[in-house]
């Protein structure tokens, strides 16, 4: 089976053909950073507008890179949800016209599932189950994936995504949005210990996040530095990074220890989303994997953050288990894990 998936849930517009036989066999991404760098965020209503003139061009140049045409497609996936709503339905808009005019079944796919599932289209795919913790602008979650459908949220963010969090603290800091690898990067040349941020909620039992406060903190820090243009400025804006990026860290690896310490039987540590491009969080979670025995696992960056490849993977399991949906256009902004079922196979007839 052959799907085309699309994803157009925030700042990314995508198209990937998932062959169900033979693998993936394009994919093609476009970010729209450059376009919301100017305000230091996403503005919802730009991005619904880049969504629309970008997506027909990247179907047509991801057909293009597979040596297919529209004809040779069994199916269609989007990104139903959670997300920008003007952004969702744009991508699901136009799958649903696409998949309705060529008598094709059309599937929505929960983006969250898309990144849970994002790992198995490396070789070798991790096995079922493992614990992912998703760490992006917009997420961060701890899950117990033990199989297609089946996902435990152990854990969340209460406010503040942890790349939302970088993202800000690199504002503060004059860096261009999305900052998280620049505010990384500069973080290289500060010295350890010398901001002590909070470790937010990591005394307590559960494995909920929460980085409002450390924004806070954040704040009252960069305001503290000694003035541009003074000669202990830019040691101390360096030092003031490797604090925040250290007190992050930290609170991520210190949940993620305690949900590998509460679910059995877990066979992995699959690491998801943008942040985890961030290489004192690797190498934070490789020790610990290796302190437990636990094999650790980071995705392609590619297929880490938002892509429509991980939305074809998901769609087409679920249109082979014999998914069908209505002839509706489906856009959650929000749509909780929890409330989906695995796929199940429809006996043949
Ligand atoms: O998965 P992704 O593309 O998420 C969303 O679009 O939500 O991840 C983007 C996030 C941004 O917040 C970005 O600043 C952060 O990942 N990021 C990093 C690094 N590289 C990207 N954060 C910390 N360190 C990095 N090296
Ligand atoms: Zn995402």
């Amino acid at each position: 089976m052959r799907v085309l998936g699309i994803e157009s849930s925030c700042d990314e517009t995508a198209a990937a053909i998932y062959d169900s036989a033979r693998g993936l066999l394009a994919h093609r991404v476009h970010t729209q950073a450059d376009l919301h760098a100017l305000y230091g965020g996403v503005v919802p209503e730009l991005a619904s507008r880049d969504h629309v003139q970008r997506v027909i061009p990247l179907v047509e140049a991801t057909l293009g890179a597979a040596g297919l045409h529209a004809e040779d497609l069994d199916g269609v996936a989007y990104t139903a949800g959670p997300g920008l709503v003007g952004a969702l339905l744009v991508g699901a808009s136009f799958a649903s016209s696409f998949a309705l005019a060529r008598g094709l079944p059309a599937v929505p796919v929960n983006h969250l599932e898309g990144h849970l599932l994002a790992p198995q289209l490396e070789h070798p795919a991790p096995a079922f189950p493992f614990l992912a913790l998703l760490v992006s602008g917009g997420h961060t979650m701890l899950v117990a994936v033990e199989g297609v459908g089946r996902y435990r949220v152990l854990g969340e963010t209460l406010d503040d995504a942890a790349g939302e969090a970088f993202d800000k603290t690199a504002k503060l800091l004059g860096l261009s949005y999305p900052g998280g690898k620049a505010l990384a990067e500069l973080a290289t040349q500060g010295a350890p210990g010398k901001h002590r941020f909070p470790r937010p909620m990591l005394k307590r039992d559960d494995l909920d996040f929460s980085f409002a406060g450390l924004k806070t903190a954040a704040l009252l820090a960069v305001r503290a530095l000694p003035p541009a243009g003074t000669a202990t400025h830019a040691q101390a804006r360096a030092d003031l990074a490797r604090g925040f990026e250290d007190a992050v860290v930290e609170t991520l690896v210190g949940k993620t220890a305690r949900a590998l310490d509460a679910v059995d039987g877990l066979r992995g540590l699959v690491v998801a989303g943008g942040v985890g491009a961030n290489l004192r969080l690797r190498d934070a979670l490789t020790a610990l994997g290796a302190a437990r025995g636990i094999a650790v696992f980071f995705p392609r960056l590619e297929f880490c953050t938002d892509n429509a490849a991980m939305i074809a993977y998901a769609g087409c399991q679920r249109l082979l288990a014999g998914a069908a949906d209505a002839p509706v256009i489906r856009a959650r902004p929000r749509w909780p894990l929890d409330e989906l079922t695995p796929p199940i196979a429809q006996p043949s007839t």
